[in-house]
Order: structure tokens, then C-alpha cells, then sequence
């Protein structure tokens, strides 16, 4: 059940927000609602998370540190060694405790859309796929163009392009990859099988 919908949850937050994270959540919002309609998903739903998705992404990295441990969450030490990953995991938290968002489906795809989830349903893929291929980032990585494209024909294979994309610049500036985005890619890389066999 949404307690909330996107235009109020847009009002709450725009006050507490930088413009420049109000208008990427605009576009992502945009974005999400295009793809959920082309792939028959609900609508209202994929929305409501894109609106939500980044309400933490301006918070200091330290104090996102501090409300993920004042909340006893499971911390992994990717995040402990950058902590910005954790603005969807708190943030999900906060949407439930300070807004009243209460549907789960909306909630873990906010919590997971840095890195993507082996057990995400498709409204959460559009809405990892919108925050990744809307248009401002593509522009600053034009190999996103890839991912963009595909995710006309299949959100799947837009988040699997996206993640490639992920292990390929981790290798190169030597970063360390969040074991989630390394479950999701492998979960997607299984869903991409089956899907292409089906079509035979
Ligand atoms: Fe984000
Ligand atoms: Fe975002």
C-alpha cells in the first residue's frame, strides 16, 4: 500500500534537497514512468521509488555512516569504506519513518539502486535502469548509450550493460565492487538465459 504519492513526497522533500538532485530526481521520475509503461509495470509504483530514490544522496558521508550504525544495520565493508553507498539503504528507512511509505516494493528499490538486487522484481529494475541511463548521464558517459538503448527492448538487459559497464570502470580505477551489484549482475546474467531461450 502506498500511504504517499509522488507529487506530495516530491513537495516534502524538494525543501531539504540541493536543485540539482531535485531536477535529476525529476528526470529519473520521468524516466522511470516512460519505461514502466513500455514494459506494462505499475506505473504509480516505479514513480513513487524513482521520487525517492536519491532523498540521502546530498547527506555527508560521514553522518550517512552514523544513521546507518544509530540503526544497528548490517553494515558491509564496502560501504564502512565509502559510505555514500549507503544513501539508499538509510534512505529507505527514512522514507518509512519520516514519510509513512510502507510498500515494500517501493522501499527495496530505493534501499538496492546503487547496486541493483538478485531478487529484484521489474518496477525496481526501471527504476535502477532510469537513475543510471537518464539523459544528463549519458551525456557525462557516453557509454551508457549501450544500456540506453536496450532498455527499450528489456530493462534486464539494460541493468546487465549497466553493470558490465560497473566491473569494467572498477577494474580500471581500482575500486572495489559492492557484493550486491556482483549477485545482481550474476542473478541477470541466469534471467538473460532463461529469457533468450525462451524466445528460441
Ligand atoms: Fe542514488
Ligand atoms: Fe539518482
Amino acid at each position: 500500500v502506498v500511504t504517499i504519492d509522488r507529487q506530495s513526497l516530491r513537495a516534502r522533500m524538494a525543501p531539504e534537497l540541493p536543485e540539482g538532485l531535485v531536477a535529476h530526481i525529476d528526470r529519473v521520475v520521468a524516466l522511470a514512468r516512460t519505461l514502466a509503461e513500455r514494459h506494462g509495470l505499475d506505473v504509480e509504483r516505479v514513480a513513487t521509488a524513482a521520487q525517492g530514490h536519491d532523498l540521502l544522496r546530498a547527506v555527508p558521508p560521514a553522518e550517512l555512516l552514523a544513521r546507518a550504525e544509530e540503526r544497528l544495520m548490517a553494515i558491509d565493508p564496502v560501504e564502512r569504506a565509502d559510505p555514500l553507498l549507503l544513501h539508499g539503504p538509510v534512505g529507505a528507512e527514512e522514507l518509512r519513518e519520516r514519510f509513512g511509505v510502507q510498500d515494500r516494493l517501493v522501499l527495496d528499490a530505493v534501499r538496492w539502486h546503487t547496486t541493483g538486487h538478485p531478487d529484484f522484481p521489474p518496477e525496481a529494475w526501471a527504476v535502477f535502469v532510469a537513475d543510471k541511463i537518464e539523459p544528463d548521464k549519458v551525456a557525462h558517459e557516453p557509454r551508457l548509450a549501450e544500456a540506453a538503448r536496450l532498455a527499450e527492448r528489456s530493462l534486464h538487459a539494460a541493468a546487465l550493460a549497466y553493470l558490465d559497464l560497473l566491473l569494467h570502470q572498477a577494474a580500471e580505477g581500482r575500486w572495489r565492487l559492492h557484493p550486491l551489484a556482483v549477485l545482481a549482475r550474476n542473478a541477470l546474467l541466469d534471467r538473460l538465459a532463461i529469457e533468450g531461450a525462451g524466445r528460441g
